[in-house]
């Protein structure tokens, strides 16, 4: 269906300028009574109001577009077509038909709501299922899962640990991880990114007999690269501390079979303590998991709050999220489509000069330095036709933002083509 749309002609040279997600708000700068003056009054506040409304003024801000039909390598914003080089459907399962009508089936069977919270009523026999299959895919005893990856990491970090521990992370950790840490008060240090002798120095600094959760992410959601797994976990079994990886972007992607982190470097899964992903990446639904031995599942289950304390994840999306496990195991060709796309897409912006960092997988950072730049670049590419990201501080260091491109299976030659070739047009501009 997608690779049909790619032979219509486009329209979308029509479309002038970004979507306004803001109604006309920011056309003449708002004027800010008192009241909401004390309550956005810090200076970060004001002047992010100031950012945006410039932005929008100046048809810049490129965010929040409103798609008017499924996502996939091409989307639809104003009756115009657009292609999509910034989705997180690296499997391209959206759209994937056995995939929808589970969901449709199960809406049919149980409805659109689960009616409680997974502990009392919310559970539904297909959120057992869905759990067994994902443990018995990533080799662990159990699983549970979250209404999102955000909020599993919450749920992980400070229900296991209290303000006695210490937790150490990936100077490029998500913010759910660091928001987790602060939320929690519980003590944070941040080693070099994939730097394992950062690691080591932070490890040895740290008295003996404390509980520590070293914290790392398989694909860093930013730059594209992988962690160092084998050494992170000798230090790990060295220091006698806990792992956690985070698995949002390297779940369904890295490995032959796709398991994996572990699976990619040829590791035990028992390696690691605590195994966390998302379910709305290379699986095309909503929801976070956690995957480890029964014990932590069971406890988690009686006193992680966003389990308890939040609404199950409904019907549709479990029954979603489960078919797509059995395509990922059905459809490995779109692995090696994945891994073939990336190669094409990295090698064709390194060709024109694009720096795109160390990036090694499905995830392509174009990095640019200023703000302003991944803006206007951005909105170069809009003009074109082109929907690529930008993101900017804080999400990564001042100085450092970037168009965040992803491979996906979905992609053909062609889409690929247009896309360099529009990458080629902005150049130097
Ligand atoms: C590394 C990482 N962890 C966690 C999350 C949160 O996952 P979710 O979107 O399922 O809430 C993300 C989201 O992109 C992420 O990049």
């Amino acid at each position: 269906m997608q690779r049909k749309a790619a032979s219509k002609k486009r329209n979308h040279s029509l479309l002038k300028k970004p979507g306004d997600p803001f109604d006309g708000y920011f056309r003449t700068p708002p004027k800010r009574v008192s009241h909401s003056e004390r309550l956005l009054g810090s200076s970060n506040a004001k002047s992010l109001l100031n950012l945006l409304c410039w932005g929008s003024q100046n048809d810049l801000y490129t965010y929040q577009q409103a798609f008017e039909r499924k996502s996939g390598p091409y989307v639809h914003l104003d009756g115009h077509e657009f292609l999509m080089i910034s989705s997180y459907d690296y499997l391209g399962l959206i759209g994937h038909t056995a995939i929808e009508s589970a969901a449709i089936k199960a809406i049919q069977r149980y409805g659109t709501g689960t009616g409680g919270v997974r502990l009392l009523t919310g559970t539904t026999d297909l959120h057992y299922k869905f759990e067994k299959e994902l443990a018995a895919f990533k080799g662990t005893k159990a699983a549970m899962t979250f209404s999102s990856g955000y909020l599993a990491n919450i749920g992980i970090i400070s229900t296991l640990l209290d303000p006695s521990d210490l937790i150490i992370i990936d100077s490029k950790a998500h913010r759910s991880i660091v928001e987790a840490c602060r939320l929690s008060r519980i003590p944070m240090e941040k080693f070099n990114h994939n730097d394992p002798s950062s690691l080591q120095e932070k490890l040895e600094d740290n008295p003996p007999g404390r509980r520590t959760l070293i914290i790392i992410e398989g694909i860093y959601s930013m730059d594209g690269d992988i962690c160092p797994l084998p050494e992170i976990i000798e230090l790990k079994k060295k220091y006698e501390a806990y792992l956690m990886v985070d698995e949002a972007h390297s779940f369904g992607v890295l490995g032959s079979e796709g398991k994996g982190v572990e699976e990619h470097f040829g590791l035990k899964t028992n390696d690691v303590d605590i195994w966390m992903g998302s379910l709305s990446k290379a699986i095309p639904s909503n929801g976070g998991f956690i995957a480890g031995s029964r014990d932590l599942v069971i406890y988690l289950q009686h006193t992680a709050g966003p389990f308890v304390f939040s609404a199950a994840l409904c019907p549709a999306a479990i029954a979603a999220a489960r078919e797509s496990l059995q395509v990922i195991q059905h459809e490995p060709e779109r692995l090696t489509t994945l891994k073939h796309n990336t190669s094409y897409l990295r090698k064709g912006l390194n060709e024109l000069g694009y720096d795109t960092g160390a990036a090694t997988t499905q995830i392509i950072p174009v990095i640019l330095g200023s703000d302003m730049k991944a803006y206007r670049l951005s909105r170069e590419l809009f003009a074109l036709g082109i929907i690529a990201t930008p993101i900017v501080y804080p999400a990564v260091p001042l100085g450092s933002a970037r168009l965040r491109l992803c491979a996906t299976a979905a992609q053909d030659k062609s889409f690929l083509k247009e896309i360099v070739e529009g990458f080629r047009k902005v150049r130097g501009r």
